[in-house]
């Protein structure tokens, strides 16, 4: 089958009937399914559904009644799905059918996913209040703020997408609350990602289930994605190291001052001991999953690091002070952070080996000139 449209509802009452009705026009002949996994209480939208289900014969219900939530509702549409595409879209026409096409023709490009956008040049997010657009751009820049895999997505919130059935293949999906997305740019396998724009509508009927629960569990969400993210968890950890680093160097420091050692020997014995620390917690935490060869070799290279890093460190630091009059502290501290920086690239891909990968995000021109047309 070549595309599965998982829709997820919650007490639609029609408004099924008329995504039916619209893919039905959008893909003619083409072999194509649509699966509503619903969580309605109201017997009368369970019963339209079913109704449905028994008129037209490429779609599909799962009716839950031991689980509720739309982003398992959507995992579960993904075990369903037969087809090597499949698509997300919610049952209110608020994602209009018509750019199922437009998405389609990216996947045929060779693009692993495809995400409509309200954000890209010829987007649109004028179906929402001012209040909502508001809590929605806030959730977008945590995100964002949060996950690097995210971070290139201008949408990455929105429950409109499609891609191929491989990205998520042997993929266990686990996600709390709404998004499903940020769930599958994080957890997936893919290397391509193209945008489109397109204009979100105005709920057809009925009312939005978004509330005050569903914002703490995109909080809950976005936790769980950071700490179970190898390449984010991995910033936080070695930022976290580093500050233990700090205090430990200090807390050496003014021990070795009481029992009256130099300045300087202090100085060199607890910022040695701190490297020392900070490596052993890298080596067991941040890159625990990245370790070969021998740990002398690892520690050497990172001491080497570390030495140059403080090179760095000093550079920025002189060059801001002395010749850009920078404040001294203000200078110190972008010292440290491109220090930092530099420590965590080449932490990252010489001392341990995390392996690279480089995900494109491109926007596409081609459905840009098609929505201005
Ligand atoms: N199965 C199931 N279970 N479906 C649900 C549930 C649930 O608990 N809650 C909501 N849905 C379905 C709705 O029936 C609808 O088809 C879709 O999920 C989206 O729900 P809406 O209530 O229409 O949400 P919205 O319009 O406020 O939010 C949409 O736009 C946001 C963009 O800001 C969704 O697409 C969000 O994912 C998106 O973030
Ligand atoms: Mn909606």
């Amino acid at each position: 089958m070549e595309l599965s449209v998982v829709v997820p509802t919650y007490n639609e009452g029609r408004n099924p009937c008329l995504v039916a009705d619209a893919l039905k026009t959008v893909f003619e002949d083409r072999d194509f399914e649509v699966i509503f996994v619903d969580d309605s209480n109201d017997s009368e939208s369970v019963s339209i559904l079913h109704e449905l289900e028994a008129t037209c014969d490429f779609v599909r219900v799962e009716h839950r009644t031991d689980a509720k939530g739309l982003g398992t509702a959507v995992v579960r549409g993904f075990e369903l799905a037969q087809g090597e595409l499949i698509a997300v879209m919610d049952a209110d026409m608020q994602h209009p059918p018509a750019v199922l096409l437009d998405m389609l023709v990216h996947m045929r490009q060779g693009y692993d996913i495809v995400v409509p956008s309200r954000f890209v040049p010829g987007g649109d997010d004028g179906g929402l209040s001012s209040f909502r657009k508001f809590v929605s751009w806030t959730a977008r820049i945590l995100g964002q703020l949060a996950l690097k895999r995210v971070r290139a997505v201008s949408d990455p919130t929105s429950g409109f997408f499609m891609m191929r059935c491989s990205v998520i293949q042997g993929v266990k999906l686990r996600p709390i609350g709404w998004k499903i997305l940020m769930e599958v740019l994080v957890r997936g396998h893919y290397d391509r990602i193209v945008e489109i724009p397109y204009r979100f509508q105005s709920r057809v009927a009925g009312q939005s289930n978004m509330s005050i629960q569903e914002q703490w569990n995109y909080i809950k969400h976005l936790i769980k994605l950071v700490s179970e993210s190898p390449e984010d968890r991995r910033a936080y950890l070695f930022a976290g190291v580093g500050v233990s680093g700090v205090l430990i160097n200090m807390l050496i420091y003014t021990m070795m001052v009481h029992l009256h050692t130099e300045l300087w020997i202090a100085s060199v014995l607890s910022g040695s001991l701190a490297m020392v620390s900070n490596f052993v917690l890298n080596d067991r935490l941040t890159w625990h999953d990245s370790r070969n060869g021998a740990l002398l070799k690892r520690f050497t290279k990172y001491a080497m690091t570390s030495l140059v890093g403080i090179g760095i460190n000093a550079g920025v630091l002189a060059v801001l002070a002395y010749k850009l009059h920078v404040d001294y502290l203000a200078a110190n501290a972008s010292g440290i952070v491109v220090a930092m920086v530099w420590n965590f690239y080449v932490n990252s891909f010489w001392t341990w080996s995390t392996r690279r990968r480089q995900v494109s995000v491109t926007v596409s021109a081609v459905a840009l000139e098609r929505s201005n047309a």
